[in-house]
């Protein structure tokens, strides 16, 4: 199947980098947000991000017009979508406000067109259930910054089709990025190897195994990651490592995914990483 008219729902920090990949490789595309803040912050950033691409000469500021001029923004979701081949939803983490938007979805988007989902954490399975089209219901899971990381994590729910399957490997081609196909499993396979890493150098803080430098110099040194993990949990934000850790936690009903207590204490102190300045590192 062709996809040539893509939507993406959500322009925040995951929605404006798909957009931004999505119009770069030659798509049309519309961003919805029921923000009209979020859509003028969200296209903002896209210009700066393509503004940056021209000053470094990675592309010429014809391209960089070219691409602005395919994307437009809307916050009627339901007329957006009513001619769209693939949309991209993207909004918060929050499985009741998902559900709400695949229904919506269902209801007004093409019988053909394919509804993807770039959760971190959600059961693409459960999303495919609320629609009268689980089959063409799939995770589509970019990593931040969009247009930067290669990954995506192309997530098969339960009744997901082979068809559905195949064009989004092909589309995420088409964006310049490698897919890798995974089952819909909690934490798909990412966050489930990610996290209980984070999750036990936490517990080594905890312990006072090490401090947070000395633990992340072992990692990125003897490991050769490039970043340590618990620089990197400041980085995605310690309130999400926190959500997702009980999505496998629940989701496994294992104990080995238990949240380090230190990590539940830093939530409740506000204390979230980058977004809040303090988190294992200080930033502001
Ligand atoms: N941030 C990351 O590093 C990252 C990485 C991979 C996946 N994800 C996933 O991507 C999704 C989005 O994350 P984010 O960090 O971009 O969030 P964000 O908070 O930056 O943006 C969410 C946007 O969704 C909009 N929104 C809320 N309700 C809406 C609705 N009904 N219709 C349209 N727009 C609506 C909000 O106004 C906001 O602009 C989440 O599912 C998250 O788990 C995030």
């Amino acid at each position: 199947m062709e996809i040539i008219k893509t939507v993406v729902i959500g322009a925040g920090t995951m929605g404006n980098g798909i957009t931004h990949v999505m119009a770069q490789s030659g798509f049309s595309v519309t961003m919805v947000d029921v923000s009209r803040e979020a859509l003028d912050r969200g296209m903002g950033i896209i210009n700066k991000n393509l503004a940056r691409m021209v000053s470094k000469e990675k592309i010429t500021e014809n391209s960089k017009n070219e691409t602005l001029g395919r994307i437009t923004t809307a916050t009627d979701l339901d007329e957006a979508v009513k001619d769209a081949d693939l949309v991209v939803e993207a909004v918060n983490e929050n499985f009741e406000l998902k559900e709400k938007i695949f229904r919506q979805l269902d209801l007004n988007a093409p019988a053909g067109c394919i509804l993807a989902s770039n959760t971190s954490s959600i059961s693409i399975t459960k999303l495919g259930a609320v629609t009268g089209r689980a089959g063409r219901v799939i995770g589509m899971h970019f990593f931040n910054p969009v247009p930067v990381m290669k990954l995506v994590e192309v997530v098969r729910g339960l009744d997901t089709l082979d068809e559905v399957n195949d064009a989004v490997v092909e589309m995420s081609k088409k964006l310049g990025k490698e897919p890798v196909p995974v089952n819909d499993y909690p934490g798909f396979v990412s966050n489930r190897v990610l996290m209980p890493m984070i999750n036990e150098a936490i517990f080594c803080v905890h312990e006072g195994v090490g401090t947070p430098e000395n633990i992340d110099n072992v990692m990125k040194l003897g490991m050769a990651h490039p970043m340590g993990p618990l620089r990197l949990a400041d980085f995605i934000g310690l309130d999400v490592c926190l959500d997702i850790l009980n999505v496998l936690y629940e989701g496994f009903r294992d104990p080995k995914y238990r949240p380090c207590p230190l990590l539940v204490k830093m939530v409740d102190a506000g204390k979230l990483g980058d977004k809040t300045g303090q988190g294992f590192y200080t930033t502001a």
